[in-house]
């Protein structure tokens, strides 16, 4: 058989619509054709953070009462960040790709570093001294004002300096930090465990049922935004 010429195809059959003839419910519409589908700028999406920020907030409904519900129970997870950062030190510490990263010396501190893979311990000086760093942040990320750009310029500076990119000023002086993606993203992904399953464990007169439901969505959808605040910085879009 001959193949048909491309211009005898007829393309009407596209402009049909059929919604009108669907039963109530399963009426479509299209989105490119909807008026009320909002305009984003891909351009702006990777050079604007606030324009990036008000997107994905827009997109997974981040707004004040996650912002509210983090804040309550900050408080009442508060006294395990300790336990859950030393636990995300042994988990990093089980692997050699996530251990090597800990042999370099991190910027401010200037006690003895070991050489050999198999002289860092857990409580070796520096380790105690970046457990600081990322306490510091589990605790931001609970407590932090969300309709802040400086909230959302420091998550964004959390993801740059993994990349070996400089980010932080106090972090000018230190040879790059280099971070693959990937074990940044498997951290978060620890990290929202273990919150979601402590706030799943408070007792019912700390936290209702209801408002458990919110604070997980709350920590999934805070730690989805730190996750792309890193995630930007190394794919290309
Ligand atoms: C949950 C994912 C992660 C978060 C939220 C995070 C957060 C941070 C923060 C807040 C700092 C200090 C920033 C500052 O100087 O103010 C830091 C530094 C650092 N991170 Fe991460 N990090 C993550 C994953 C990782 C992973 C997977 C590794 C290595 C396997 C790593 C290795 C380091 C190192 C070596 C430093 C350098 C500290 C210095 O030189 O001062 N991080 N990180």
């Amino acid at each position: 058989m001959s193949p048909v010429p491309v211009e005898t195809i007829t393309t009407d059959i596209a402009s049909v619509d059929i919604s009108d003839q669907l039963p109530e419910g399963q009426r479509t519409s299209c989105p490119v054709s909807n008026p009320t589908t909002q305009e984003i700028s891909p351009e702006l999406l990777r050079t604007s953070l606030p324009d990036r920020i008000n997107y994905i907030k827009d997109f997974i409904m981040f707004g004040t009462p996650d912002q509210e519900i983090l804040h309550k129970v900050a408080p009442l997870v508060n006294d395990m960040i300790p336990q859950v950062v030393d636990d995300l030190y042994a988990k990093l510490f089980e692997f050699d790709v996530t251990k090597q990263i800990f042999l370099k010396r991190n910027e401010g501190f200037d006690g003895p570093i070991p050489s050999k893979l198999e002289d860092l311990t857990l409580d070796s000086a520096q380790l105690v001294y970046r457990k600081i760093f990322m306490k510091s942040w589990a605790r931001r990320v609970l407590t932090s004002d969300y309709s802040s750009g400086k909230t959302w310029a420091y998550m964004d500076k959390v993801g740059i300096m993994h990349t070996g990119v400089k980010s932080f000023r106090h972090r000018n002086h230190v040879a790059p930090l280099v971070v693959p993606y990937r074990d940044c993203a498997l951290s978060l992904g620890w990290v929202q465990t273990v919150l979601q399953t402590a706030i799943l464990k408070l007792d019912s007169d700390e936290l209702s049922n209801e408002e458990k439901i919110a604070a997980i969505g709350a920590v999934s959808k805070v730690i989805w935004i730190q996750n792309d605040l890193f995630a930007r910085h190394y794919i290309d879009e």
